[in-house]
């Protein structure tokens, strides 16, 4: 580990390659012992991040996943959204298991607010979709974002002026009424609201400036990626994407951070890859060995509970992934899971009409003729459980690291091999 931090220097992020779920809590939480923040910059509570200590499991939300460690301090940034009644329950629910947080985490003034509003919007439009619903969190992700492009949101802020705070949930609760045929609420979200406001008022800050004295004081820096990069709104699968930008430039506009500040860069690739929700999944295996790499991973979401579709790693995904984010290193994760499989599958190249594509397509003609080119690896029996050193692993799990270490041109420089804080290796 200690390698690599130096390699990548002193504010170092940490993204997923995927589409979400890859593991991005577990690395965050082992390194955080070398950092001395840690700040999501986009996204909410429709993130689901887990740790697992000592068999005792914490899912993140909100709050950054370095919470574990009492010298850290959280960010939470300008680019994320915030159900303020949420992310009071988080911080209630880790006190009460013993951790101190409210002293430690500094929300910034900008955020913008989810209220309950936008949770029912996101149900509403999410049923009237239909069949072509995205399958979202319903936390309110996309009715928040979608106030603040237009630039209707409430942002944190406003929670110091109640009197512009009830003109602002009156007018955006009238409009969206008008607009979307609903029964919103105005007067019931303003005292909703305010039952948790003291709650999150001593959180309030420039995280912006914050952020800069501290680098400026020589401080280490962790930022904490959400989602996964095929979940990008501008690089994702769109439609079926979330709403923010979960790349490495949603961690500069998302904390105001400049892009030369962020020394290095981890993505975290699942050893095969998942998918919550609707969309196109070039390697999905929908057939009952999808099903048995989902149990065997336990592939049911951190935030919702639903069963994550389950397919082969597909390289020309994550190569994406580290070119447009400028990607270091990468960690590979679960990869005690393929153990017992008797072969293994890497999606290689995409082919469209003969010609080669580096992205998933996104219309559905593209992606019916979509030919996909795989590379076949042997599988190992043995469990992985408790191996400490790279060289130890079976001789195969080590072909199948360096052959994808191929497929991706990028040196994999952690591997997950069980939920465990320590069940993770470095090289
Ligand atoms: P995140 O959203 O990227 O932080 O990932 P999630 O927490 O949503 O999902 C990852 C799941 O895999 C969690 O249940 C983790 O505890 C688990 N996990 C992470 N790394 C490993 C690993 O190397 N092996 C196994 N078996 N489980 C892992
Ligand atoms: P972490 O940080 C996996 C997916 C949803 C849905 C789409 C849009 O734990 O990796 P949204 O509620 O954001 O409008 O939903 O995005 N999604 C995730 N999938 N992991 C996540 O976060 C996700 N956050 C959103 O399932 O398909
Ligand atoms: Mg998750």
């Amino acid at each position: 580990m200690k390698d690599l931090l130096h390699d990548l220097g002193s504010n170092v992020a940490i993204l997923g390659s995927q589409w979400g779920d890859e593991g991005k809590g577990k690395l965050v939480d082992a390194l955080s012992p070398h950092f001395d923040i840690v700040c999501r910059s986009a996204g909410g509570a429709n993130a689901g991040h887990t740790i697992v200590v000592d068999g005792k499991q914490v899912i993140f939300h909100l709050i950054p996943s370095s919470m574990l460690h009492p010298q850290v301090i959280g960010v939470i940034g300008n680019g994320t959204v915030v159900s303020i009644k949420d992310l009071s329950e988080e911080i209630e629910s880790l006190e009460k298991g013993g951790l101190e947080v409210t002293s430690r985490i500094k929300l910034s003034l900008r955020a913008h607010i989810i209220f309950d509003y936008h949770k029912t919007i996101d149900q509403e439009l999410e049923n009237r979709k239909g069949t072509q619903k995205i399958g979202t969190t319903c936390r309110g992700i996309g009715p928040a974002y979608t106030d603040k492009i237009s630039r209707m949101g409430i942002r944190c802020e406003d929670l110091l002026d109640t009197d512009l705070l009830r003109e602002k949930i009156e007018y955006n609760c009238t409009w969206h009424n008008k607009n979307l045929g609903l029964k919103l609420d105005p007067a019931q979200e303003y005292e909703s609201i305010m039952t948790v406001r003291e709650k999150v008022k001593p959180l309030l800050a420039d995280t912006r400036k914050f952020l800069h004295d501290e680098m400026k004081a020589g401080k280490r820096i962790l930022f904490e990626g959400a989602q996964g990069f095929f979940l990008d709104i501008d690089h994702g699968t769109y439609p079926f994407v979330t709403s923010s930008s979960t790349g490495i430039g949603g961690v500069s506009t998302g904390l105001g951070i400049p892009p030369q500040n962020i020394t290095g860069v981890i993505g975290i690739a699942k050893a095969y890859t998942t998918r919550v929700g609707s969309g196109p999944f070039p390697s999905e295996l929908d057939n009952e060995l999808g099903g048995q790499i989902r149990e065997q991973g336990a592939e049911f979401g951190a935030t919702t509970g639903r069963p994550r579709r389950c397919g082969w790693f597909d390289a020309v995904v994550v190569r994406n992934a580290i070119e447009s984010n400028g990607i270091n290193a990468i960690n590979l994760t679960k990869l005690d899971v393929l153990s017992g499989l008797p072969e293994i599958k890497v999606v290689t190249q995409y082919l469209l009409d003969d010609k080669e594509l580096f992205t998933v397509p996104t219309t559905r003609k593209a992606n019916q003729k979509l030919e996909l080119k795989y590379e076949t690896f042997p599988g190992w029996e043995q469990s992985l459980s408790g191996m400490r050193k790279f060289e130890d692993m079976p001789p195969q799990a080590q072909a199948y690291v360096l052959g994808l270490e191929k497929l991706i041109h990028t040196p994999i420089r952690a591997i997950g091999i069980g939920q465990e804080r320590s069940d993770l290796i470095f090289r």
